[in-house]
């Protein structure tokens, strides 16, 4: 199929892997998809030390059945990612591992603290949500259908996170300044979640007119502060200063020089101090495993 053809039939849930479909749509989707990938392992590798650090067997329990969710998420969409026929599951768990893969910027940070669980489990999968739900309606079928799992499932990781808060909010002083303190570190990355304005966006164009994406950063971004920003006015949190957030003909305007997106960009490109810090780890884990692999690989040989 010429890749103009591939344009006029883009569609919900247009394209399968008996298609025959352009080289640069499946390259473009493919970049999408292990993107997503990676950031539902690197996200679990952030939480998965609450398993063990939440104050009560309840929130275990939760952190660990999350934790478990998320890295099902990354398996599925490896799948999904795989079936494009450019790259092995296996070649993009190494290039996670060897810090060649992308993921997303809030994942790139440390999470050491109880109370600032919820700026991921709420905030960031939040923002999570708000994309995925769009990209149910992706164009290549094996992502839209993973999609249908993946939504569920994030809905329940909203609520997790949101009850943290809820607790948080209603505690004591302290644990309302431990909260805001925590909120104030990471409102500024999850603003960029959504990446730079559309403008600046290197992928965005092709990937909404072959209809792999459709919604823009822009609109994700301002769909998020619509829903997510009373929400923390709600639960007592101070929305800082800065970055400067304007309100105008009812919609939130994000000032976008206050933002840096120079540190961003080095995030982006896993050169920022703490993105070592996580592909390490990911990398650790990886080579412990080493040996499952091989020995699954030497069954089946
Ligand atoms: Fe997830
Ligand atoms: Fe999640």
């Amino acid at each position: 199929m010429e890749l103009h053809e591939c344009k006029t039939r883009a569609g919900p849930r247009e394209f399968g892997p008996h298609d025959d479909l352009p080289r640069e749509y499946r390259e473009a989707a493919t970049r999408m998809i292990q993107f997503h990938a990676n950031s539902e392992i690197m996200g679990a590798y952030l939480e998965r030390p609450f398993i063990r650090q939440s104050p009560s067997l309840d929130r275990k329990l939760a952190f660990s059945a999350k934790v478990q969710d998320e890295i099902g998420h990354g398996q599925l969409l490896y799948r999904a990612a795989e079936s494009l026929g450019i790259k092995t599951r296996e070649e993009m768990l190494d290039e996670l591992a060897n810090g060649e893969g992308k993921f997303l910027n809030c994942f790139h940070y440390p999470m050491t603290e109880w109370w600032e669980t919820p700026m991921i489990a709420f905030f960031v999968d939040g923002a999570a949500m708000r994309r995925q739900a769009t990209i149910k309606r992706t164009s290549w079928e094996p992502y839209a259908h993973a999609m249908d799992k993946i939504c569920f499932e994030e809905g329940f990781h909203i609520k997790h996170g949101e009850h943290i808060m809820r607790e948080l909010a209603t505690g004591s002083r302290r644990e309302q300044q431990l909260l805001q303190d925590a909120f104030e570190e990471w409102w500024p990355r999850i603003l960029q979640f959504f990446g730079p304005t559309d403008d600046e966006s290197t992928h965005h164009d092709f990937a909404a007119e072959v209809g792999l994406k459709t919604m823009s950063n822009d609109e994700l971004r301002q769909a998020f502060l619509n829903a997510y920003l009373p929400k923390a006015t709600e639960y007592g949190l101070e929305i800082p200063d800065e970055p400067r957030i304007r309100e105008e003909d009812g919609r939130y305007v994000v000032e976008e020089d206050d933002l840096n997106w120079e540190e961003f960009w080095a995030v982006a490109n896993n050169e920022y101090a703490g993105s070592h810090e996580q592909i390490g780890s990911r990398a650790r884990a990886h080579d412990a495993v080493a040996w499952v692999r091989g020995t699954i690989a030497g069954e089946s040989a």
